[in-house]
This record gives structure tokens, sequence and C-alpha cells, in this order.
């Protein structure tokens, strides 16, 4: 997921779209077990989960930071700030997620970090629909 596909506004969307999708359905299935009491299970799918932002959702972040962000600095240097705001999103989801593996790995609570999901979801929603308009042209 690097390289010219993230140039794209088609092929970069979808790449939003795939993995948001995902974490979203993992999301609301977490949500359901731990209504029905099902704490071991919500544990282990919790590992999926944050497993999952991590491979695709901040390893994109960590690509786009490493190439694409570079490559719109410089071509256009215009959209500094522009880049620096969509930075602070990544760093938003790196903390959040951060603060609900400290939060698991204490055995915390479920609810918080229930809040803390969906929070995720909102920043990369709002994340990604930005980084379509401002950088890949979305109107
Ligand atoms: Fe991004
Ligand atoms: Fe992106």
């Amino acid at each position: 997921m690097s390289g010219p596909a993230l140039r794209q506004l088609a092929a970069h969307r979808s790449i939003h779209e795939a993995a948001h999708g995902q974490v979203k359905d993992m999301t609301a299935s977490l949500r359901l077990l731990y209504e029905k009491g099902r704490e071991e299970e919500g544990r282990k799918a919790e590992k999926v989960i944050l497993e999952h932002w991590s491979d695709h959702i901040i390893a994109h972040a960590d690509s786009e930071e490493e190439g694409l962000y570079l490559d719109v600095r410089k071509e256009r240097p215009e959209l500094s700030d522009t880049i620096t705001q969509l930075k602070r999103d990544h760093d938003l989801l790196r903390k959040i997620a951060g603060a609900i593996e400290e939060n698991l790995e204490a055995d915390g609570s479920a609810d918080e970090r229930l809040v803390m999901y969906e929070s995720l979801l909102v920043v990369n929603w709002h994340h990604s629909r930005d980084e379509e308009k401002y950088l890949l042209g979305e109107s």
C-alpha cells in the first residue's frame, strides 16, 4: 500500500474504505461480545482489532509520512500546514491505540476501551476524507 497507489484518489480511497470498514465491523462485533458478557472472547478479539489498526491503518500512515507527504510538501509548499494537520491526525491514532493497549494490559475497563475504539473510528474517518480532499483533489 505504498508508491503510486497512494497518489491516485480512487486507489487511495479504496485502501481507506477497506481498512475502515473492517475495523468498524470488528468494533461492532466486540461491543456485542461485551454486551453478552463474553469477556474472554472480547479480550482475544481486541488483540486482533489492535493488530488490524497497527498493520493496516497505522502502517498506512507511516508509509504516507515516509513518501506521499514528503513529495506533496516538496511539490506544493502551500500545503505544508495541511500536512502538519494530517500528521497530527496520525499521531492521535497512534496515541489512542497506545492508550487502548495500556488499558488492556492493565486490565482496565472494557467500556472505556470501547469509547476509545469509537474515537479511533471518528478520527480516522475525518482524516481520510480530509486527505482525499486536500491532497488528492476530492472536492
Ligand atoms: Fe493518512
Ligand atoms: Fe491515506
